[in-house]
């Protein structure tokens, strides 16, 4: 059997579909309310209390969310946005996408987020906005990037997308910028592949995205009508999936509870097993979120352990074989060089991201680290 044949024994996402869930998507088909009704205002009302955030509004992908909030905020052409130089393709995307120019800064080693040394050197007189992203559910330090952003008056738009329920001193990701967004494909709630929300606690920004994401018209009282007011776009939620959206929602803190204690047991197995490996951390100030548990491992060794562990039927990831400074598209537009940037290219030669889902038990963590000390220490 080819490692690609391997069953997968522990899987990393979580594709939890319950009765419940079925149930509220086939009401909403009998409901003829399609879009923009009543369960995407729930799904809203609902995020705002889980989170403590002002406003959320549904759109349909996280990467959407980014790119309504640099409209809202009138980001475009001639102006610039910072973003990690690793992470994922939508940081680099919705910037060039609204014509403006991404700026690249370093991550630091540690937590995989900005650093916040680094972030001086991306700035430039054209910098609008700073995109701090919470990789793997860990909240990037945000005492320094709002501290950076009040200094040179940027907008801080937080891309939570890994991190729905994570708390920097208290605060939820997403609350703490000008807005944020997260998306629901895959992630901590993961709606059938689709979905997101913009989170503000900015009643303008809130405005305009829900404005521009129903092509430019507004709504009052429930209603909405043909009266167009601003160049917009179709990237509304269905109600079919603010249906399922909803019930996850419920089981959001319960599920990262038990992310967390899951990264806790692997953690205490992989130190025990005196593995090359280094587990990831979570600072004083934030509660991770652990949608992913990201290890470093010795580059040489990084691509051995993940065929060993494919081949025993373990899912693995890298995020991300490329640094988004690095990504083709992008380096053809905004130049950039192999090397600038030696944190992400180092992280990225050494990250592996191992199964963490809600549903993982205690014989999995044993098995997946039993697998990687196999791997180093061949029984
Ligand atoms: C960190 C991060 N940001 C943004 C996105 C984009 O979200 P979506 O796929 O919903 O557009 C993703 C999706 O995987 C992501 O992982």
């Amino acid at each position: 059997m080819s490692d690609h044949d391997a069953p997968v024994r522990v899987h990393k996402g979580h594709d939890h579909v319950d009765d419940e869930m079925k149930r509220a998507a086939l009401a909403t088909m009998d409901s003829k309310r399609y879009y923009m009704g009543p369960e995407n205002d729930a799904f809203e009302a609902e995020m705002q209390a889980a989170l403590g955030i002002k406003h959320a509004a549904t759109v349909n992908s996280g990467s959407s969310g980014m790119f309504l909030i640099l409209q809202a905020l009138k980001i475009g052409p001639g102006d610039e946005v910072i973003v990690p130089a690793s992470g994922f393709v939508t940081l680099a995307e919705a910037v060039a996408t609204v014509g403006a120019r991404a700026r690249f800064a370093d991550i630091e080693d540690t937590t995989y987020n900005f650093d916040p040394a680094a972030l001086e050197k991306a700035l430039t007189p054209k910098t609008k906005a700073i995109v701090p992203h919470h990789n793997y559910g860990h909240p990037a330090d945000m005492d320094a990037v709002m501290a950076f952003a009040k200094k040179h008056n940027l907008y801080v738009i937080e891309d939570c997308c890994h991190a729905l329920g994570s708390r920097w001193r208290g605060t939820a990701g997403g609350g703490i910028g000008h807005a944020g967004f997260t998306s629901f494909a895959g992630k901590s709630i993961s709606v059938c592949g689709l979905g997101g929300m913009v989170l503000t606690n900015d009643p303008k920004i809130n405005e305009e995205v829900r404005l521009l994401r129903d092509h430019g018209r507004p709504r009052s009282g429930g209603k909405r009508f043909y009266e167009i007011t601003r160049i917009g776009y179709n990237l509304r939620l269905s109600e079919l999936h603010a249906a399922i959206g909803r019930v996850q929602l419920r089981h959001l803190e319960t599920w990262n509870e038990q992310r967390r204690a899951n990264s806790e047991g692997m953690t205490l197995r992989l130190q025990e097993a005196k593995v090359p490996v280094t587990c990831p951390v979570t600072r004083p100030e934030a509660v991770h979120a652990f949608l992913h548990y990201s290890v470093r491992v010795p580059a040489e060794a990084r691509d051995g352990l993940k065929a060993h562990l494919d081949e025993k039927g373990v899912e693995t990831s890298i995020m991300y074989p490329t640094e988004l400074y690095l990504l083709p598209p992008y380096r053809e537009v905004w130049g950039g060089k192999p090397g600038e940037f030696p944190v992400a290219d180092r992280v990225n030669r050494e990250i592996l991201t191992l199964p963490n889902n809600p549903a993982l038990t205690e014989s999995d963590l044993d098995y997946v680290a039993g697998t990687i000390t196999d791997y180093f220490h061949g029984r």
